[in-house]
């Protein structure tokens, strides 16, 4: 990564533990998906990646500077937004232009085109996101980042989960976004938001390909297995986005957003929407859940803080662990989801 002023990546844009990493998966079992199950369903969703509605939408030419000056605290948080996106949309065109050529290998073409559709997605995304950094005078040397981060194996039904939802919280992160800032134009500083609209539903697609990938796999959103994978994604996709979030603030302050609210928001309607799919979710009707988090935050903050103090740094890491343990805890219900019943398409608001 290199800017056009320096030589060396600026501190904000440094990557650390939270930054998105880059997958692989089994795909000889991947290749064993029994459509025949969803066959209803994988058609009508094949013939709507398609007829790639977002065909039009990312315009190469648009332009995408910045419309207002920022101090340079509010210039890193934009900017270290961008990269994180950035590298978080290639990760997800990686993992599946890898399925689609493994796909094709192992004779299966029509899930091979669905991924490869997937991938041409989040190419435009990750691509889109590289231009407004690029207006921001940074380059970002992707294909090079991807051969120097290590590559994470996960079995094929942690993939499926938790792709799945992290393409449902991006939805409901982009329109979150999206909403806010046509409630507050002021606020809406760079053209890059306004893409975000259809570009999140995108990310809604995405997501019920992976429902349906779920459902061709029987049992795995049922059962013990069912919850036990329901409860893991949910909590650590979730605990990802809040440390995310409260730790990165300034982005979506400078946003005229709350960052905690924000994040409340998206794991509320994530969680919701992960009825579709899950067996069970989280119960999150009171505060428990949202006050376990603010703790979390809490400490995670002041353990980042206690860098050479190792006493300190102990009891508060037996403090973290203890919360995330009683976070993981909390209590789910029921989605009330049949697992033998094909899946119904249903548009988000
Ligand atoms: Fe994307
Ligand atoms: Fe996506």
């Amino acid at each position: 990564m290199t800017t056009s002023t320096d030589a060396a990546p600026a501190p904000h844009l440094r990557e650390d533990l939270l930054t998105p990493r880059f997958y692989t998966t089994e795909i000889n079992k991947a290749a064993r998906t029994d459509l025949e199950r969803q066959r209803p369903v994988f058609e009508a969703m094949l013939g709507e990646m398609e007829a790639d509605y977002n065909r039009d939408h990312f315009d190469r030419k648009a332009p995408l500077q910045r419309l207002r000056a920022l101090d340079p605290d509010q210039k890193a948080a934009y900017e270290s937004y961008l990269v994180r996106s950035c590298v978080s949309e290639f990760s997800g065109f990686l993992l599946f232009k890898e399925l689609s050529r493994q796909l094709q290998s192992a004779q299966r073409p029509e899930l091979s085109r669905l991924f490869n559709l997937m991938a041409r997605d989040e190419a435009r995304h990750a691509g889109f996101l590289n231009r407004a950094l690029v207006a921001e005078g940074i380059e970002i040397d992707l294909p090079a980042l991807s051969g120097k981060r290590p590559i994470t194996w996960f079995p094929l039904n942690w993939v499926l989960y938790s792709v799945y939802l992290s393409e449902k919280i991006g939805y409901w992160r982009y329109i979150l976004i999206d909403r806010h800032l046509k409630a507050n134009p002021d606020n809406a500083f760079a053209p890059l938001f306004d893409f975000f609209e259809p570009w999140c539903q995108d990310e809604n697609r995405h997501g019920d390909i992976f429902n349906m990938l779920i459902r061709c796999w029987p049992g795995l959103n049922s059962g013990l297995r069912g919850r036990l994978l329901s409860r893991f994604f949910l909590w650590s996709v979730f605990l990802t986005h809040s440390l995310t979030v409260c730790e990165r603030g300034n982005f979506y302050r400078l946003l005229g957003m709350e960052p905690d609210r924000f994040d409340e928001a998206v794991l509320r309607q994530t969680n919701r929407t992960a009825r579709r799919a899950f067996p069970v979710v989280f119960m999150l009707d009171g505060p428990a859940f949202f006050q376990l988090r603010d703790q979390l935050v809490d400490t995670y903050r002041q353990l980042r803080a206690a860098q050479g103090q190792p006493l300190r740094r102990l009891r508060l890491q037996a403090r973290f662990a203890g919360l995330l343990l009683r976070q993981f805890l909390q209590p789910m219900e029921a989605s009330g989801l049949s697992p033998s019943r094909s899946q119904a398409v249903e548009p988000l608001p």
